[in-house]
């Protein structure tokens, strides 16, 4: 009988150096912990890109529509349209505007076309900087 007991006692600190043993409950919750970190680290990181942009662009960023806010902001576009937006990837910007207008290349910088990304979409770009860029390109015609 008191054997039994026994047993039962052994069993139950088993079950309490499981328990113990379950110290990986510390390093599981810091994991969740860690990846919230990483995920917000991406999202801040992503967000700091945006803010960095901006300076790029030129310290007139928060005065409105400006083509050479735009000019800094097109950097981002040389990459598939050439370093003199002449054509690469992506076709010549030069009279772009004049051929599809101020609204049809906002709506390709918003939307997206084919291969071309949502530029002003992913990079965050408020309106008049969007605007920034068209002037710009205008000045390409
Ligand atoms: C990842 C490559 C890539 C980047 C970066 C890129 N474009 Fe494009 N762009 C393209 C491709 C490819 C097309 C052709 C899309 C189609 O017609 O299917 C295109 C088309 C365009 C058009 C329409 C041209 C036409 O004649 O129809 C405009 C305007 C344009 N891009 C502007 C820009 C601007 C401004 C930027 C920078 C803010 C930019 N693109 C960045 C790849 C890119």
């Amino acid at each position: 009988m008191s054997n039994n007991e026994n047993h039962g006692h052994e069993e139950h600190v088993d079950e309490v150096m499981g328990m113990k043993q379950g110290h990986g409950k510390v390093p599981r919750f810091l994991i969740v912990v860690y990846v919230i970190l990483a995920i917000w680290a991406v999202t801040y990181a992503l967000t700091a890109k945006g803010i960095d942009d901006r300076p790029a662009g030129g310290q007139t960023a928060a005065q409105g529509v400006s083509a050479e806010v735009g000019k800094g902001l097109t950097s981002a576009c040389a990459a598939c349209h050439g370093a003199d937006l002449k054509g690469g990837l992506g076709p010549n910007l030069h009279g772009v505007v004049g051929k599809l207008k101020e609204d049809g290349v906002m709506k390709i910088l918003e939307n997206g076309k084919g291969g071309m990304p949502a530029m002003a979409k992913n990079s965050g770009w408020t309106t008049d900087q969007t605007k920034s860029v068209i002037a710009y390109l205008k000045t390409l015609n």
